[in-house]
């Protein structure tokens, strides 16, 4: 068994605001089978610290302004280590902002005791569990490299890029408040034009890292996608690589889903979207209903969805969102659902049962993103029948067959990819939409191949084994 420290900010069920939070609370259980044994470093938001069962703890020490205990313990089936710190994680709101939608002014320090903390495991162990591999998520964890590093430790890391739009940037005044050590605030270090960037101190110092699709690991060595850090990715050339997110194909199983009913049925779907409809108060108008469930940012394309909305409803289509984030997004989408009344519901807010039976109903899950490192929902709508439409981004370029006339013939498309960031792509990709869902036996085949399409861990799960095997023996050779 190869025992690995997984360091993140969200993780399901316990916090989440995103993707994020779904593939680290899945991949333990995928990497079991790998011969892999994953515990959870999270911070210890009140939520988490509710669910810990029978915990322990297992250090004490003050920094960071107060005092940090490390705990041992489980919480939903998941072995955890939570960081215990009132004065950094105990508030209301959510992981990142407070209460009113503002980042917590100390994000920074909040983020890098988590990252220290993971480094301080990696160097002397947890309870007298001591991780082969250290692997981080994201900007909250890309400090945990120089921590380790800087104490004179050279256990092997990862970082895993979900998405590379934020970068953890900070003041360089903030460098003793957050413990960092003056070698590595330099360009090749984790300066970023005069900032630390907690983004790219995992970039640069970490053994390994990963992008959660291949496309996304091209694209984020280019320019266009590489948010400043493209030179970086590329300066790291082999040592990155892009790893498929999968699923949690035991939560999002639309033959035993507690939140939805009647998929057991041959006319399961038809079921599942009269309610849909019934719940969100749209009227048949013979069309495809189409959902989105997003995160409302620009980063997902929905202004051009906006744009693209009127065409596709006088073709008879319908739509149902739910999402929530930017303000003047949320504005927008209502003002659209009170424009066409029965034809555009909009649920603004986060509701995870809401999701399923949304996936559950839909003919189709639209993602029109501008980038999109992996994107989940698209495998959700796979897995429940309802055919993503997509842009050619990301993730979403690696999971979704383009129905063009010879994927139809051959039997394996299972949804249509656009070219991002055009209005007019996305029309004519709705029009297919349209034009499919008229001709109800080709339909249904292109629903039972994206139903039958492999979107678990069982590809992905043995490449992440690989990568901590590699990593664990070369470092027992250099020790040797
Ligand atoms: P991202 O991580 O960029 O937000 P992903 O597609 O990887 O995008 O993951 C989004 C996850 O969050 C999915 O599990 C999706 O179902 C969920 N989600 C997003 N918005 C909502 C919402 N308003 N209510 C419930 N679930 C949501
Ligand atoms: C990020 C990305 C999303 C990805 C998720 C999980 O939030 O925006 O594309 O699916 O992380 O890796």
């Amino acid at each position: 068994m190869i025992r690995v420290l997984s360091v993140a900010s969200e993780c399901v069920p316990l916090v989440k605001t995103g993707g994020l939070a779904d593939v680290v609370g899945a991949l333990p259980a995928a990497l079991k089978g790998a011969g892999v044994e994953m515990r959870v470093l999270l911070p210890g938001y009140p939520a988490v610290l509710a669910a810990l069962e029978g915990s322990e703890v297992l250090e004490e020490v003050d920094a960071f302004g107060g005092r940090l205990r490390l705990l041992a313990g489980r919480a939903a089936g998941l072995d955890l280590l939570v960081l215990e710190a009132p004065h950094l994680y105990d508030r209301p709101g959510g992981p990142y902002l407070d209460p009113q939608g503002r980042d917590w002014a100390d994000n920074d320090a909040r983020f890098a005791a988590l990252s220290w903390t993971g480094a301080r495991i990696g160097a002397q162990g947890a309870g007298g569990w001591m991780p082969d591999v250290l692997h981080g998520h994201d900007w909250q964890a890309g400090l945990m490299p120089v921590y380790l590093k800087d104490a004179g430790h050279d256990r092997p890391t990862v970082l895993t890029v979900h998405n590379i739009a934020f970068h953890g940037l900070t003041a360089a005044a903030r460098m003793g408040a957050l413990r960092l050590p003056a070698w590595a605030f330099h360009p090749d270090g984790f300066e970023f034009y005069g900032q630390i960037s907690a983004l790219k101190a995992g970039l640069v110092h970490a053994w390994r890292i990963t992008a959660v699709s291949p496309t996304f690991a091209r694209e984020l060595a280019t320019p266009e996608h590489g948010a400043g850090l493209d030179g970086v990715i590329r300066s790291r050339g082999g040592d990155v690589r892009g790893i498929l997110n999968g699923i949690d194909t035991a939560s999002w199983d639309p033959m035993n889903d507690p939140a939805i009913s009647g998929f057991k049925s041959p006319n399961g779907k038809a079921a599942n979207r009269s309610a849909l409809m019934a719940e969100c108060g749209l009227v048949e108008a013979g069309g495809p209903l189409a959902v989105v469930v997003s995160r409302l940012s620009d980063q997902k394309g929905l202004d051009l969805l906006l744009a693209a909305l009127p065409a596709f409803l006088a073709q008879g289509g319908q739509l149902a969102l739910l999402g929530s984030g930017d303000r003047r997004l949320e504005h927008a989408w209502l003002a659209a659902a009170e424009a066409h009344p029965g034809q555009v519901s909009v649920k603004i807010g986060y509701d995870e049962a809401l999701s399923h039976r949304f996936y559950a109903g839909a003919d189709a899950v639209l993602v029109p993103s501008r980038f999109e490192p992996c994107g989940l929902t698209q495998m959700y709508g796979l897995r429940y029948g309802a055919i993503p439409v997509v842009a050619r981004t990301g993730g979403l370029a690696d999971t979704v067959i383009h129905a063009n006339a010879a994927a139809l013939t051959a039997g394996c498309a299972t949804g249509l990819v656009h070219d991002p960031q055009s209005v007019p792509a996305l029309e004519e990709a709705l029009r297919q939409l349209c034009a499919l869902h008229a001709q109800p036996a080709a339909f249904r085949q292109l629903q039972k191949n994206a139903m039958k399409h492999k979107v678990g861990w069982e590809a992905s799960a043995p490449l992440y084994a690989a990568l901590y095997a590699r990593l664990a023996d070369s470092h027992a050779t250099e020790k040797a």
